[in-house]
């Protein structure tokens, strides 16, 4: 039984990496389930993309489509016309689709027009913002997905109180916590670390590549200027996206104090998350890895599809109004920040229970 397993995005790599590990153990045990690693390229540079796979022991994709940028719409339609010639020439038995990026729509509807199953962790989960191309791409993917694989049991209501049939929902947990936990002790510091002298507790991570905060200068200036303004001498790492950084080209006037790097490799940037004394980021996948790693964590959102890392985690919703820091600063800086709690079955084995579902499913 062949499996296609999808990534396409940096998001994805940490997703997929559990998973092939666990797949590799069921069938050195004997286990008649195969895969086939089907890269999209829709992040293609070594930093988004070659040093996950090597980080991660990922072996590298059977396939690549080779995608690579391009508008919303050509980016669906390359993949979708990319991966259909190869469903059509040799077919796989079930699509695997991770997360909420432009490649997991486009395969599941390649898969699905072709009569494929189609299965998909992180399913169930929904910001209700639909600016966010992320949203379409859940929403288009759990309306024709054929089994599903829940983070929490409010994405397993989500789905069953809409009408999906609960015998093809599974509560599974969380595949990126997963990872996170495998690699704990593997976390290393980046080089510039020793170089700057950051120490553990006393610096902050910022990471931003929403359109919304990045597009325009004057917004990102903004947000980083209030950061800037509401923690004193403190380092300030800002891991920037190639989207972020096209942006930050146009803003002349930016202090030593905010360490603008290259985006990181996995272990560097669970490193700096980790010992960081707070993030600010609207990314959702890390506000996953700070409730884990209780780190206290703003998110420059206003909203968020992962709620669970706001009413059980260490993250809050600040919204996009730069205004927003100064008293959250100042609450982190009181010592006031919630300490969190971990949500059910973030315990490192939710790609084993993947599996074991797998093989009832397929076998
Ligand atoms: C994508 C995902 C988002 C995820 C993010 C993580 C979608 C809709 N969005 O957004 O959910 O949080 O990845 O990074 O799928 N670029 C490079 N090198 C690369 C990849 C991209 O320079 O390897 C450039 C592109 O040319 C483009 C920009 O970065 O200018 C954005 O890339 P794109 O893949 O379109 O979307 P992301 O913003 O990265």
């Amino acid at each position: 039984m062949l499996i296609d397993i999808i990534a396409g995005a940096r998001p994805n790599f940490m997703k997929i990496s559990p998973i092939i590990r666990a797949l590799d153990t069921h069938a050195a045990a004997g286990g008649r389930l195969r895969y086939r690693l089907v890269h999209t390229g829709q992040h293609y540079d070594p930093k988004m993309s070659g040093d996950f796979f090597e980080q991660l022991g990922i072996p590298a994709p059977q396939i690549n489509l080779e995608v690579g940028s391009g508008t919303q719409a050509e980016q669906t339609a390359h993949i979708m016309m990319r991966y259909e010639a190869i469903l059509l020439k040799d077919p796989a038995d079930l699509c695997l689709v991770v997360g909420d990026v432009t490649s997991t729509m486009a395969c599941t509807i390649v898969a699905r027009k072709l009569c494929i199953d189609v299965a998909h962790v992180e399913a169930g989960i929904r910001s209700g913002d639909w600016t966010m191309p992320e949203e379409i791409n859940r929403v288009v993917t759990d309306a024709i997905t054929s089994w599903f694989f829940t983070t929490t049991l409010e994405a397993t209501r989500a789905l069953t109180s809409t009408g999906t049939p609960e015998d093809r929902v599974f509560f599974v947990g969380n595949t990126m916590i997963d990872t996170l936990l495998h690699n704990l002790d593997r976390l290393k510091p980046p080089s510039f670390a020793g170089e700057v002298g950051l120490t553990a507790g006393d610096y902050i991570v910022v990471t931003l590549h929403r359109p919304s905060n990045v597009d325009s200068p004057d917004n990102l200036a903004a947000l980083i200027n209030a950061i800037l303004d509401n923690t004193g001498d403190m380092p300030i790492v800002f891991p920037v996206h190639p989207r972020t950084a096209k942006t930050l080209e146009k803003i002349v006037t930016l202090p030593d104090r905010l360490l603008r790097v290259g985006p990181q490799p996995y272990l560097e940037f669970n490193w700096l998350v980790k010992n960081a004394r707070a993030v600010i980021t609207d990314s959702g996948g890390v506000t996953e890895e700070t409730t884990a790693l209780r780190v206290p964590c703003m998110t420059l959102r206003t909203s968020t599809e992962r709620p669970e890392t706001v009413s059980l985690g260490t993250n809050e919703l600040l919204g996009t109004d730069p205004a927003a820091l100064p008293p959250a600063l100042n609450k982190l800086f009181a010592g006031e920040w919630k300490v969190g709690r971990i949500p059910e079955k973030w315990d490192g084995e939710t790609a084993e229970r993947i599996v074991e579902h797998l093989v009832h499913i397929l076998l």
